[in-house]
């Protein structure tokens, strides 16, 4: 049996290579990490599932930003693209194949590529096969239903679920 102790060395040393400073994370499995012109930076103690993929792409004009804070969880096959600015805070669930993203890769017409900052607020819930879209806010705690795809900002404690994802429910207030 692997040890919980073998999957927070192999994070740490992950964390050396990739990250902008070393965190005690676990990674219980390949995790794919590309970055250029861009930084990472992960909280302690957050938990990478089997094939997860992280990348962080900046420009040379214009650094990417991707922070990870304690606590978070990210499933498997879960991928997160950060183009400028992908913030996912502390204690935040992010199920197995969810995409979470700040960019479109490509442009939608003419000119450059949008990208726009993206934040998912602290002890909020991804179940499966979520997808997040550019410039998303999500609030605080709150829950995003299996298979819905994110166009707009989701208030704190709102359930949302849907293509496009719509509030459906409010999460009660945490004592
Ligand atoms: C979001 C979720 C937690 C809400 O659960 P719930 O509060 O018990 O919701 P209900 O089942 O009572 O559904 C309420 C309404 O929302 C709809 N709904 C719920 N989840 C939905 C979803 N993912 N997509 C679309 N509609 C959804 C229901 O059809 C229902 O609509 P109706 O009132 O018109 O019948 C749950 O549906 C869900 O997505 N669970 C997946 C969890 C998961 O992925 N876990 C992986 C491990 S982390």
């Amino acid at each position: 049996m692997i040890s919980k102790y073998f999957y927070y060395l192999r994070g740490w040393l992950t964390s050396l290579r990739y990250f902008a400073r070393p965190a005690l994370i676990a990674q219980r499995g390949p995790l794919a990490v590309y970055r250029r012109y861009g930084t990472i930076s992960i909280g302690q103690r957050s938990l990478f599932w089997p094939h997860a993929k992280l990348s962080c792409e900046g420009t040379a004009q214009q650094a990417a930003h991707l922070h990870i804070g304690e606590r978070v969880q990210i499933g498997d096959h879960a991928q997160i693209h950060c183009g400028v600015s992908l913030t996912i805070e502390d204690d935040v669930m992010i199920s197995w194949g969810c995409s979470i993203m700040d960019r479109d890769f490509h442009p939608n017409g003419l000119g450059e590529e949008q990208r726009r900052p993206t934040r998912i607020g602290r002890s909020a819930w991804i179940a499966c096969n979520v997808v997040i879209l550019k410039g998303v806010n999500i609030g605080e705690e709150a829950i995003i239903g299996a298979g819905a795809v994110v166009t707009r900002d989701i208030p704190a404690r709102a359930i949302a679920a849907g293509n496009p994802a719509r509030v459906i429910g409010q999460r009660p207030v945490s004592a």
